[in-house]
Parts: C-alpha cells; structure tokens; sequence
C-alpha cells in the first residue's frame, strides 16, 4: 500500500512522464500557479468538458416534478467593462487577508497560519517579521489600449459568471427562453492566488464550468436542490466513488448575506486529509441581476424584471459552479491505480467516457503480413473513437504505456490471426485476455464502452 503523500508524488510523476501535465514554461524554470496540459491531459479535459456539455446543456434531465426547462450556452469575452466587476462586488470586495515577511518578502495568507503577532515566517522561520494581515485583491489588472493610466485599468475575468448576468438579457430577448431556463459557459478564469498550490488544485489560471440557472423566486429552493442533488451524480455517473465524495451544506456564518444556501461538492484529494472543494451550488437570490440592473446604463428595471401570465418579478439565480482543472485532477487521482503484482503497477483506471484513448492496436511483429492487419483495424476505429497504433518496443512494454495512459482496451495481431482469424483482448483493468474475431473489434468496444 502507498501511503496518500507517495499516491501525489506518483501522480504527478506520472503526469509529466506521460504528458497529461507539465509546469508552463518549464524550460525557463515555470511560473507558479500555471500549467500546461499535454497530449493525454488535454484529450482528457476535452472529455470532461463535453461530458458537462452534453450532459447539463443538450441534454439535461427533467426538472423537479418532471418539469421541463431549456438550457442554452454563451461563450463572452475574458476582459469586460471594469464596471461589471464593481457591480458584482469584485473590486470592493474579492480579497483574501494576506500577511508580509519583513525578513524574507514572502506573502502568506493569514486565514491559513493562524495569524498572531508572534507567528513565524512558515519560509524563514523569522519570529515577528510578519505584517498586520491586509487584503489583497485577487483580479489580475491589464490595461486597455495604448494609454497605461487610470483610465484604461481592466480585469482578467475571476470567474465565468458574470459574463452570463451581464448577458442575461440579450439572450432573453434574442432566444425563445421563458423561466425557469439556464445559461451554461465554459472558459478561463483568473486570480493571481496569494499561495498557488496541491498541483493544479489551486491555479492562478484555470477553468471554470458554470450554470446560471433562472426560477420563479418561490420555486428557487426546489431548483437548489434539484442542482445540487444533480450535479453530486453527475461526478459519480464519470467514475468518482460516492464515498469520496462528500456535499457539504454551508453554515449560516458562511453564507453571503444575499445567498439562503450553498452546498460545496466536495473530493477526498490524496494531499489532504480534509475534503476539498470541486464545485459549489449556490443559490444567489436575486442579488447578481439586481446589481446589473442597477449599475448598468439601462432602466434598472428593463434589465432585471420578467413578467409572465401572473407576475411581475426579479428571477432567484441557482450556481453550479464547477472547476475543470479541479475534476481533471479529480479524475486522474481517482483513476490511479498501483499494483506490484502486474508487470505495468501503474495503471489508469479512467471511466470510458474520460479516457484519452479508447484503444490501442498492436501488431505483435511488424512482419508476416500483421502490420497491415493492424493498420485496418486501427483505421476502421480511428473513424470512431481516438486510437493509436503502436509496434514500438516489446508488447508489454507496449501494454505498459497503454496503462498509464489509462487506455481501456488493446487489440494484439499475432501469429494465429492468420490462422483463425482472430485478435487477442488485452483489458487494462485486470490484464486479463480473450481472443475474438479481427471483424468484430469495433463492435467490442462499442458493446463494452457503453459509447
Ligand atoms: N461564480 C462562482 C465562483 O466562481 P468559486 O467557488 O470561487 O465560485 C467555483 O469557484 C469553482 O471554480 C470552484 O469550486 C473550483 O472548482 C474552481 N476554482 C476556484 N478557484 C480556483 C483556483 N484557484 N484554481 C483552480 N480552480 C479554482
């Protein structure tokens, strides 16, 4: 057994072995809180984020009591108007209290060191150097256009959301949609985060999978729940075991004054012993289309009310708000797997709809005509799922790099496919192997993909 520090450590020297993530900018000594996502790791993010797509946006279930809704998606720009953020409260208030090193000029975030006057530096140990905790905005500031003053300050995005609020009305107006309906929104977000840190668990870059959904205020509390009971399946409908998986309801104390709930989806990580934040349903009341109205040119009115047959009224705003880095993570630690017995101990347990590589095809040599079976194999595949084909190497070690890879699935054409026509099933999860016919190798994964 490895212990949970060693699990991380392997992880990550598994990622950057096999190109799932490197540190950005690696070869000029990288850049903290970045990171890249190489050949296996972007195929694996892409997966992720259809996956959410298709699942909350095409084709999401019917609502509480069977009721229907429509879901549709926006894709806005990263830098808005500066004034959508002091709206939003993110000027005034997106802030953690954060403490100086007067010895060593390192910043810390007082919320995590138990901040007291006689607290030593957690970098040079220095007794009393630490200053008075003071806020520290977490936006990242640009400029816009050839003037760098006051005038032309503006923020990289901290988050999706506001990017949907700012828009709620052009898709009102410009789309059939009639409440309750959501708006759905992929993209990067960014906070120049005080300690980045746990690989790319806290990022100064990442992504954000977000949802604003829109309901009657009196039906919002159903919808909450609805969201929140939807999006804890939804991780485990991709392979995340449920009881790694913990929904913690926010206190009272916690909550921002204008939210009646939230709920953080919590995963057991292998660096902590506490649960950690993946995602976190919100209900925001009326609060984010309020403030637009009322700081946007418009009438304030115009932009927030809608009216239908009964009312007129402000609609109640339910977040799921979700990392994509945060349960790519997720996903790669819950699919690790080590196993001395095997010859290839490091595997990738990867739910068929995660998984980078769906299967490999591998001739056992490259001659006596099994090259060109394999190559129309992989070519009859490759039109339908992401294969790769490899005669590189002895075939464990071929099998070997398939299992880090996390590839469920591999097709060897040996000497008795000439014989009787049929390949070797390697499966990646127990090593076992079985032999069908070389005609029905799509079929197959088809059948045991469920894609
Ligand atoms: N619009 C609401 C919002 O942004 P949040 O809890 O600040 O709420 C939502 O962020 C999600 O974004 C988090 O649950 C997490 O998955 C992801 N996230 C936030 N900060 C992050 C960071 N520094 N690095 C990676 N992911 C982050």
């Amino acid at each position: 057994m490895l212990k949970q520090t060693d699990v991380m450590e392997k992880i990550v020297a598994l990622c950057r072995r096999r190109g799932f993530i490197f540190g950005s900018s690696e070869i000029y000594g990288g850049i903290g809180g970045f990171w890249d996502y190489g050949p296996l790791g972007c195929e694996l993010k892409k997966n992720i984020k259809d996956a959410w797509w298709f699942d909350m946006v095409r084709n999401p279930p019917p609502g509480p009591s069977g009721v229907e809704y429509q879901m549709v998606g926006v894709d806005c720009s990263i830098i808005m108007n500066p004034k959508v953020w002091e709206a939003s409260g993110h000027v005034g208030g997106f802030s953690d209290p954060m403490v100086d090193c007067k010895e060593c000029k390192g910043r810390f975030r007082a919320d995590e060191l138990d901040w007291i006057a006689k607290t030593p530096c957690p970098n040079c140990k220095a007794v009393g150097g630490l200053t008075e905790p003071r806020q520290f905005n977490l936006m990242f500031q640009t400029h816009v256009g050839a003037l760098q003053d006051a005038s032309s300050v503006a923020y990289l995005r901290p988050e999706t959301a506001q990017g949907i609020f700012a828009n709620f009305k052009n898709v009102m107006d410009s789309t059939r949609v009639k409440i309750p309906f959501g708006i759905a929104q992929i993209g990067k977000a960014f906070r120049n985060e005080i300690n980045p840190r746990n690989f790319t668990f806290r990022s100064r870059e990442f992504e954000q999978m977000e949802i604003e959904f829109f309901c009657k205020p009196d039906e919002s509390m159903a919808w909450y729940e609805f969201w929140r009971d939807l999006r804890l399946k939804w991780y485990e409908s991709l392979g995340i075991k449920s009881d790694k998986l913990r929904p913690r309801e926010q206190g009272a104390d916690e909550l921002a004054h204008y939210s009646k709930a939230c709920t953080d989806i919590e995963y057991m990580f292998p660096f902590s012993d506490e649960p950690q934040e993946l995602e976190g349903v919100a209900h925001r009341g009326s609060f984010d289309l309020n403030q637009h109205g009322k700081h946007s040119k418009g009438k304030e009115d115009a932009f927030a009310v809608v009216s239908d047959e009964a009312a007129r009224f402000v609609p109640h705003v339910i977040e799921p708000s979700a990392g994509v880095d945060r349960f790519t993570l997720a996903a790669i630690t819950e699919a690790y797997c080590f196993d001395e017995s095997r010859a290839s101990p490091e595997f990738m347990k990867f739910h068929p709809r995660l998984a980078p590589i769906k299967a490999a095809v591998f001739p056992l040599v490259a001659k006596d005509g099994m090259p060109e079976i394999a190559e129309s194999i992989y070519r009859e595949i490759k039109k339908h799922f992401p294969v790769q084909y490899d005669a590189k190497q002895s075939i464990g070690k071929r099998y070997a790099r398939m299992d880090e890879a996390g590839t469920p699935f591999c097709f060897t054409i040996d000497g008795q496919t000439k014989d009787d026509g049929t390949v070797t099933v390697r499966n990646r999860d127990d090593a076992s192997q079985i032999r069908i016919d070389k005609s029905r190798c799509l079929e197959f994964l088809r059948e045991k993909l469920g894609l």
